[in-house]
């Protein structure tokens, strides 16, 4: 008789994918299945072979890419040598979270679904993709997988005799269960220092040592130069390597949060974990909840409906409880789209609506009710060579309006431009997906508009200092004279000879000017480059189509001075892609 047992595993890269995955665990602690959940690249995978069901929750991100925390797992499944039958007493069902908007729409769990199979695995249900350009985002596709999965599981495995499911009102045990600890006065969580170089587990705090507006004060948007000390840390980067930031809600979020929840920003606390997974190494040891709302809960994020589902619980008035378990019911979908999702209304502010619930909530629950804030990944704006001992990155500041009054506003950029010299900034360095070319005499041309040309920045800078001169540049922003991001600089490098220098001002006349025109404007010498001297291309911006734009018109100067026909000039791009003379960093 088969185990009723269940293995959830996740690739989340923004928190989505773990969400959707904590949701089919408690759904399946319901059915009295024995879960666990966990991420891909914390799990055991020696242990596959012995699971008879595993449901699979991943996301895509950037360009096709797999999040960072399935990395491992996902090399280990996809090397050529796993035996064809290796997985084939395992049952399986893939959940896809993407963006249709994006090339490579849900690529990763398509891929994943594919591979199961090759494997030898049984698909309990076809593959099922998210899509966050539906109307209703992801949940659309999930509501109703979710129900398909449970009918095929509880076919595997009935229900034992006598027990039903555990019903909606009964609160599950959270899997991270905060614990009052004796109250002290001064908060102490420990940053451990260690001997190994900083990470999510252990980052390094960076002195913060300038931030500088680098758009002209009347430009609608303030984008930062932010300089970190990071002279005493083990910290040795390249060009192309990215700067994780661990941000931290405002002192004002913060305080408002807590007395939403009547909380005591001083009361000491400690987690128990419930499933097999380690404790975060943020949330180990005993810490005030002050510190927990400043460093661990996104509160500024815009509430799933199983947020809504577990505060109904607590609710004491009966109309705030009502409103409360229809925004998370299938019904309710559109409700709570037009009341939450579509204006990003943020968690603090959902709490301030449903004053009961959030005066009664069991603070035991919090880190169920809210998600961890997650760090955010910035390119490396800066060569060592030229800074040493400092990193620099460019930072946008996200504002934005919705229907609702406030200002919606990014968490990190918004901290960061806060931030005044003297503070402190957790940081820690990962590989970005630019590899550049181990041969330094390698031609490359560059396209970065926007804060897209930070990776550039750092290329330049580097190259420069080894007397590299074969580099072009395709530089685009809005004005000359508003954001045209180290303007001086790069002119410097035009004059020493070591830098070909292109710029698109897309408002500076009537007709908009990007990129992608300078590039067919100079087709002839981008061709040169790229075919003559076999130049490596490199793509990085935060514009949605941009990416797509460029290689379209790359493809085209492959056609009209190259002589290629489309398919010819589409199989040539194709194959810059593969041999890596072709690389792209997008995000969003
Ligand atoms: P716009 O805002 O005037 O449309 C940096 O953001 C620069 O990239 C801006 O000049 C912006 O122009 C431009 N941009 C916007 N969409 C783009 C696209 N699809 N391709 C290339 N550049 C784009």
């Amino acid at each position: 008789m088969l185990r009723r047992s269940l293995l959830v595993l996740y690739g989340s890269q923004t928190g989505t994918a773990e969400d959707v995955a904590r949701r089919v665990g408690r759904e399946a602690r319901r059915r009295h299945l024995k879960t666990i959940v966990t991420c891909m690249d914390a799990y055991d995978k020696s242990q596959l072979v012995f699971q008879s069901v595993v449901v699979f929750v991943c996301s895509t991100t950037g360009q096709g890419d797999e999040p960072d925390n399935m990395r491992q797992f996902w090399r280990f499944l996809l090397q050529k040598s796993l035996p064809k039958d290796s997985l084939a007493s395992v049952r399986f069902s893939v959940m896809g979270l993407g963006d249709s908007s994006y090339p490579k729409y849900n690529y990763v769990a398509k891929k994943l679904h594919r591979r199961l199979l090759q494997l030898g695995s049984t698909a309990l249900l076809p593959l099922s993709l998210g899509d966050d350009q539906h109307d209703m985002g992801c949940d659309a596709a999930v509501d109703p997988w979710l129900e398909n999965l449970w009918r095929e599981v509880l076919a595997l495995y009935p229900l034992p005799p006598g027990l039903e499911p555990i019903p909606h009102s009964t609160l599950l045990t959270p899997y991270l269960r905060l614990t009052p600890a004796s109250t002290v006065t001064s908060s102490s969580h420990p940053m451990s220092p260690s001997s190994l170089p900083p990470s999510r587990a252990h980052p390094f705090r960076a002195r913060l040592v300038a931030n500088k507006r680098v758009t002209s004060p009347n430009h609608f948007q303030d984008v930062r130069l932010i300089t970190l000390d990071i002279s005493a840390a083990k910290i040795r980067y390249k060009a192309g390597n990215v700067l994780m930031v661990q941000p931290q809600n405002s002192p004002t979020a913060v305080t408002t949060f807590l007395s939403l929840l009547s909380l005591h920003p001083r009361q000491m606390v400690s987690v128990e974990t419930s499933d097999s997974n380690p404790l975060p190494a943020a949330l180990q040891g005993r810490f005030s909840l002050h510190h927990l709302a400043t460093h661990y809960l996104d509160i500024s994020s815009v509430p799933r409906r199983s947020f809504f589902d577990l505060l109904a619980q607590f609710a004491s008035s009966e109309r705030e409880k009502e409103r409360l378990l229809e925004f998370s019911s299938t019904e309710g979908q559109e409700d709570y789209y037009s009341y939450c999702w579509r204006p990003r209304r943020t968690i603090l502010e959902v709490l301030a609506d449903f004053p009961s619930a959030a005066a009664d909530l069991d603070p035991s629950y919090l880190l169920e009710l809210i998600p961890a804030l997650q760090p955010r990944a910035f390119s490396i704006a800066s060569s060592l060579a030229a800074h040493p001992g400092s990193v620099q990155i460019l930072v946008a500041v996200v504002e934005y309006q919705t229907h609702l009054q406030e200002p919606r506003k990014g968490v990190c950029s918004s901290w960061l431009a806060s931030l005044d010299p003297g503070a402190t900034v957790p940081v820690w360095v990962v590989s970005g997906s630019f590899s550049f070319p181990l041969q330094p005499h390698t031609p490359l041309v560059m396209v970065g508009p926007g804060t897209g040309c930070a990776p550039f920045r750092a290329l330049l800078e580097e190259r420069n200092s080894q007397g590299e001169s074969a580099n072009m540049l395709f530089f685009g922003c809005r004005s000359a004279t508003a954001d045209h991001f180290f303007a001086t600089e790069w002119s410097e490098m035009v004059a020493t000879g070591m830098l070909t220098l292109y710029t698109a001002f897309s408002r500076d006349q009537s007709f908009k000017v990007y990129v992608q025109h300078c590039i067919e404007r100079e087709g002839g010498k981008v061709w040169q480059w790229l075919e003559g001297r076999k130049a490596s291309v490199f793509i990085a911006g935060n514009a949605k189509r941009m990416p797509q734009d460029v290689q379209q018109a790359l493809q085209s100067v492959c056609e009209k001075w190259g002589g290629l026909d489309p398919t010819e000039a589409r199989a040539y791009m194709a194959s810059l892609t593969a041999s890596c003379r072709l690389q792209l960093e997008t995000w969003s």
